[in-house]
């Protein structure tokens, strides 16, 4: 159901969010026909599709376009989009950007990577009546600064991390995804927080996990990311891979720990 109450029951009742990023429609139609809850349309599609070395060169154009051929196909779970690299540089830039990927794309929620920046314009959707998904820990966005590492290690950066993710579901936020921080800080936050909150390398104590598609099916263009998981190496074909997945998630057996990224 493409509501955003039935994920937050899912969060209540304290059964699994299974969420797996689409591209294109039948990655779309094969991960509904999985049982997914959430469909993510990440600006992954940068690396695993186009071919670049990291997010950044994705366009608003390729995001919208990549949200049509995902939403063509799928008529039954909760579509995120990211805002890609700079579309969030201001408010109105952001509204702007929210707008095309939610009345060209159709998505149903928009995702902002980032804490105490991103605030005003999350706030600005949430007032227009656009759902916000938020993105702290590893921000993929800020590589070239940052570079790619586990998140929220130190005692200040767990806090500062908390305190953003408080302050995300304050100013509206109704979902949040946490990548590559350690399992306990997803663990307080998930507690903390009101709203789902979906890991990836995050631990098992989340809301529920997400995955890029071409890692769960053993296609990451080169070497896999320790978080990851090929789902086809057990399986038959695509299909029961992609069940599996959605049933590992459901009953807690993915991730495990070899999967978390530290204590
Ligand atoms: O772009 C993406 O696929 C993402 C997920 C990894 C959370 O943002
Ligand atoms: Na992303």
């Amino acid at each position: 159901m493409k509501t955003l109450s039935k994920l937050r029951k899912m969060k209540v009742e304290g059964e699994k969010i299974a969420c797996l990023t689409a591209y294109e429609a039948s990655q779309a139609y094969w991960g509904v026909e999985a049982g997914v809850d959430v469909l993510l349309v990440g600006d992954s599609l940068g690396m695993v599709v186009q071919g670049h070395e990291n997010t950044l060169p994705v366009s608003l154009d390729d995001m919208v376009y990549h949200t049509q051929m995902v939403q063509r196909k799928n008529h039954q779970v909760w579509c995120v989009a990211d805002l890609p690299f700079m579309a969030d540089a201001d408010v109105s830039q952001g509204l702007a950007a929210a707008s095309r990927l939610m009345k060209e794309g159709l998505a149903n929620m928009v995702k902002v990577e980032g804490g105490k920046r991103v605030l005003s314009l999350v706030r600005a959707l949430t007032d227009l009546g656009v759902p916000v998904c938020g993105h702290l820990g590893l921000l993929p966005q800020s590589v070239q600064l940052k570079g790619y590492q586990v998140a929220g290690r130190e005692k200040q950066a767990a806090q500062k991390l908390l305190d953003d993710a408080i302050a995300l579901q304050e100013s509206g936020a109704e979902m949040l995804v946490l990548e590559c921080v350690p399992a306990s800080l997803a663990k307080t936050v998930t507690d903390r927080l009101s709203i789902p909150v979906i890991g990836i390398g995050a631990g098992v104590d989340t809301d529920g996990q997400v995955l890029v598609w071409h890692d769960v099916l053993g296609l990451t263009l080169g070497k896999a990311p320790k978080f990851a998981k090929n789902f086809l190496q057990e399986a038959d074909s695509v299909q029961t891979a992609l069940a599996q997945y959605v049933a590992d998630v459901k009953h807690q057996r993915f991730p495990g720990p070899e999967h978390w990224m530290g204590e």
